[in-house]
């Protein structure tokens, strides 16, 4: 079999390729001779340049794996590879040392003006005045995303006396205690924070999440850091900003166009910024420890072993498949629609099977149902293998069980969550045996296909609520393609299940939201 290596990976890990495969690397290839040459193989193995897109999967004719030689996979296409049944692994652990130590040193940079004192003495000048700093120490520093790497970047601030609070609606307050971080909302972390420094991976929620709105309602003269997606950072807010004497300083190792070159730098000539080249991973332990980890991953997976970081798939038996997979996707997307309508950390998760379901083995239904509630928040780490060790690690009580009894629907899935804040259920099944339907939220007896944008709007059951909510659509061009309204006959309140073409900006919702009778509005994408 044969294997690209399409980026620089170090070379323990294409040694051990080559220990078991004929491997080619070649760097920097333009688009266009990647597709040409990339139906020769049967693996490809990628670092966060290489753009691995539909259109080249679809070339690929050949390929049976992607390793990611880190861990964001967003280069990578993962629906177009999953629709061609290609195994994508990556290697979430092996750099986060690294990525965290590199975030201190920038933070550290910036905040002493290391980088500047330096160039000024090769310039041969002796300054001391120009480069006065800050101390961290008795400093507060906010951590968007506390998960592998903003975690232990806590946990070392916090020996160099900084107080540490953070922005993570997906972990429990237990988590962040562990790690000495108080938890708080985005608007707080924005108003008290001294740093910010952000460690999420890029998704829907996060791209842009520091915008000029956000750093308004920042603290004079905070300081940003970003070394996880540089699409998390709208920059040129982030120039504005420093310009205006608003932000003090940002120390920026990633950026939404890579590679950056003078033409497209918005920090071009600024004191106050320290750049690096995406250079979070690029340590030697680090390059080695992904690299033999991918290398593992690839081995596994070209000899049908299971894999342990496989980020679409991981292998079931046929006798439990034959019952179970038609229930995969109806229950990863209700497991997303159930992290969007849970309000707060989740703490209990109740699964129940009624059925056909409760005469066989469920645990990998479980699992697709954990990935697909934890997608939203980790899509980089979260796969069949992982899922359930994340949400072990999120203090996610998972409890399955499984009921003869049948009700309305022969064969059903049936969650309960409970949050801080109160309880919520979501009921689905398949009609004709094969199309996922959601027929319970809370109270609320409905039918709508989990797929696609999803708007679910609890309302005042009183006239003309889905005329306003059409109208406020349609003004903004957004094509409904599906509507049902839920009833319950208790509380004079219904639910709309809204599907639309595409995603809904922000301050659309927050005109839905402002309709009187309107209790609640929640977009929700659930993944084809
Ligand atoms: P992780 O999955 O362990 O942690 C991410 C955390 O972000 C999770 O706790 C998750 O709950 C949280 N999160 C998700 N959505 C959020 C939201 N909307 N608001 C707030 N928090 C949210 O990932 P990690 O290993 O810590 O990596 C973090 C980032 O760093 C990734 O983007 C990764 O690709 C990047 N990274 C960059 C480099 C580099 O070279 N600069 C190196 C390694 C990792
Ligand atoms: C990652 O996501 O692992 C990092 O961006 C590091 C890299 O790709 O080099």
């Amino acid at each position: 079999m044969r294997i690209l290596v399409s980026d620089d990976v170090s070379e323990k890990g294409v040694a051990l390729l080559r220990e078991h495969f004929d491997v080619d690397v070649k760097t920097n290839m333009p688009p266009a001779e990647l597709l040409e040459c990339i139906g020769n193989y049967d693996g490809l193995v990628t670092r966060s340049q290489t753009q691995v897109t539909e259109e080249v999967i679809a070339a690929a004719k050949n390929l049976k794996v992607i390793g990611r030689a880190g861990v964001g996979v967003d280069n990578i296409n993962i629906p177009a590879a999953t629709a061609r049944g290609i195994v994508v692994v990556n290697a979430p652990e092996g750099n986060t040392i690294a990525a965290v130590e590199h975030t201190i040193g920038m933070t550290l940079a910036m905040t002493r003006h290391i980088p500047q004192a330096h160039q000024s003495i090769q310039e041969g000048k002796w300054d001391r005045k120009s480069f006065t700093g800050i101390q961290l120490s008795g400093k507060t520093l906010g951590i968007i995303g506390v998960g592998r790497i903003g975690s232990r970047v806590a946990k070392r601030m916090q020996a160099m006396e900084m107080t540490t609070i953070g922005y993570d609606p997906y972990i429990t307050e237990e988590r962040a205690r562990q790690v000495g971080v108080e938890l708080v909302d985005f608007d707080t972390l924005l108003a008290r924070s001294d740093y910010i420094t952000l460690h999420t991976p890029l998704t829907k929620e996060t791209r842009n999440m520091v915008d000029a709105a956000a750093i308004a309602k920042m603290k004079d003269g905070v300081r940003l850091v970003n070394c996880a997606r540089g699409e998390c950072f709208d920059v040129h807010a982030i120039a504005d900003a420093i310009k205006a004497g608003k932000v003090a300083g940002a120390a920026i190792d990633v950026y939404p166009d890579e590679p950056l070159t003078l033409d497209n730098n918005p920090f071009l000539g600024m004191f106050n910024v320290v750049q690096t080249s995406h250079l979070g991973a690029s340590t030697i332990e680090a390059q080695e420890g992904v690299a033999v980890d991918v290398a593992y991953g690839v081995i596994d997976a070209l000899n049908g072993k299971p894999v342990m970081n496989a980020v679409n798939m991981a292998p079931i038996p046929k006798s439990v498949a034959a019952v179970i997979e038609p229930y995969f996707s109806l229950a990863e997307r209700m497991g997303t629609i159930a992290i969007y309508l849970a309000d707060g950390p989740v703490e209990d998760l109740d699964i129940e099977y009624t059925g056909a379901l409760s005469e066989t083995e469920t645990q990998h239904l479980t699992t697709a149902f954990l990935k697909g509630f934890l997608s939203p928040s980790r899509p980089d780490s979260v796969n069949y293998d992982t899922a359930p060790g994340l949400a072990k690690k999120r203090n996610l009580n998972v409890k399955e069980s499984k009921s003869h009894k049948t009700g309305y629907y022969s064969t059903a899935i049936t969650v309960k969550i409970k949050t801080s804040s109160g309880e919520h259920f979501i009921a689905g099944t398949l009609f004709d045996g094969k199309d996922p339907k959601i027929v319970q939220i809370d109270q609320y007896s409905v039918d709508f296909d989990p797929k696609g944008y999803l708007l679910l709007v609890p309302h005042i059951d009183q006239p003309n609520m889905i005329g306003q909510i059409a109208t406020i659509l349609g003004k903004a061009a957004i094509n409904i393609n599906g509507m049902q309204v839920g009833r319950t006959t208790e509380s004079g309140t219904n639910i709309m299940a809204v599907a639309v073409d595409d995603d809904i900006p922000n301050d659309i919702l927050l005109q839905l939201s402002g309709i009187e009778g309107i209790l609640d509005v929640k977009l929700i994408h659930c993944e084809e």
